[in-house]
């Protein structure tokens, strides 16, 4: 029996990985660490919330006398670390909150297994789930691999980048078994609708101004979010200590390239006449500092640990906006601001 905790396991990517690890493996003791800040959410998980190989803990990461307490409790066999602050705008207004969460979050949790796992270092492992973000922007050619220098531009990534440097000094300093992923631009259900995508799908639904920054040309390279989990499955089972593996769905998009498709299976689902959708695109003030264009090269993972993307992206798209279609309630509670007190009341009636 392996005790995992996965911290951040009620926001977006974090469900995706406690639902597959839940799912998948039941003979793992799941315990979901999780704040449940204005991105963490409960109601992602309902589907496995009763399982017996799974638990939920809430818990902040920036706290260490908590973290450590919870160490000492549970014993753990692995850390997968997701908890953060995720989105780059937010960074951009209040870098502070990044530094506590992404970073000092992070350095409390290798503290607790550097307390707690001393002796053991080579059968415990540390997975710090990170993102392509730290290696800065491409011009119009080029990918980023593993070997590509460290050159965050956004707070966000400056905070994500420090954090990798911890997780690899901890691992060169104190032997702890360590390994980073850094993934490129995820999409799905139970995505925050403050993200590109799920913004945009939910403005047009609502008939609201869809806003692109700049001139829209900015390029992302997108990945299901469910096959990043099942990369992050891949590697934490099968990564030698201290590697790092990049992910990505080789393919990239151009953000109002991107926009005009998610218009038309919009339009499509929606009933409304061609073009109805794209009406409601507006160019907006481009982002501070906006990392023109990232582009992964897995092929590390690829040819190492035998992962490979499963879904093409027009299909991937056209199943997210079923699904938030499909989800209104989920939608109405994370952007009216009632969810979380909702969701902590159903917490501790439990
Ligand atoms: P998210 O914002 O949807 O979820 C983050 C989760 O962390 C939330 O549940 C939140 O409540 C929790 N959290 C935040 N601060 C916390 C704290 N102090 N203590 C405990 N929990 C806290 O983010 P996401 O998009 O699911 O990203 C998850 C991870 O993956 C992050 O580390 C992010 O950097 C990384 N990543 C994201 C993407 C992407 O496209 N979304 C791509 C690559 C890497
Ligand atoms: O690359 C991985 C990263 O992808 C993750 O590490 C981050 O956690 C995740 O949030 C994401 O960062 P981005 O900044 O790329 O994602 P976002 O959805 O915020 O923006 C995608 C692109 O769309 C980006 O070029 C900015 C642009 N954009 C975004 C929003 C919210 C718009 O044009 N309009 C918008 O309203």
């Amino acid at each position: 029996m392996k005790k995992i905790l996965i911290t951040g396991g009620a926001g977006f990517i974090g469900s995706h990985v406690v639902r597959r690890f839940v799912n998948k493996y039941p003979d793992y003791e799941i315990v979901n660490l999780d704040k449940l800040t204005y991105a963490g959410n409960l109601a992602n998980l309902t589907d496995v919330e009763a399982r017996p190989n799974y638990r939920f803990v809430k818990a902040d990461i920036t706290d260490a006398a908590e973290i450590n307490a919870l160490f000492e409790k549970e014993n753990f066999d692995a850390v997968i670390h997701l908890a953060a602050e995720s989105h780059v705008d937010r960074s951009i207004t209040d870098p502070t909150a990044f530094v506590m969460t992404n970073v000092i979050g992070t350095v409390n949790l290798l503290n607790s297994a550097r307390e707690f796992w001393k002796g053991d270092y080579a059968t415990k492992r540390f997975y710090h789930v990170s993102t392509d973000e730290v290696y800065g922007a491409l011009g119009d050619t080029g990918m980023f691999t593993e070997t590509t220098g460290y050159d965050p531009h956004s707070p966000y990534s400056a905070s994500k980048a420090s954090s990798d440097h911890f997780v690899r000094a901890y691992h060169d300093t104190y032997g702890i078994d360590v390994v980073i992923s850094n993934c490129s631009n995820n999409y799905g259900s139970h995505h925050f609708p403050e993200k590109l995508i799920p913004l945009a799908i939910n403005n047009i639904k609502n008939s609201l101004p869809v806003p692109v920054y700049g001139k829209g040309e900015n390029i992302r390279d997108w990945l299901w979010v469910e096959d990043h989990a099942r990369a992050i499955d891949v590697i934490f089972h099968e990564a030698k200590t201290g590697e790092t593996y990049n992910i990505g769905g080789h393919n990239e998009w151009k953000n109002i390239d991107l926009i005009h498709l998610l218009c038309k299976i919009m339009d499509k689902k929606l009933g409304r006449k061609e073009g109805e959708s794209a009406s409601l695109i507006t160019f907006v003030t481009d982002r501070a500092g906006h990392d023109l264009r990232y582009a992964i090269d897995s092929t590390k993972l690829q040819e190492k640990l035998n992962w490979v993307p499963s879904l093409q992206f027009e299909e991937g798209l056209e199943k997210t906006v079923e699904w938030y279609l499909d989800n209104e309630e989920w939608l109405t509670n994370v952007t009216s601001g009632n969810y979380q007190k909702y969701y902590e009341t159903q917490y501790s009636a439990r």
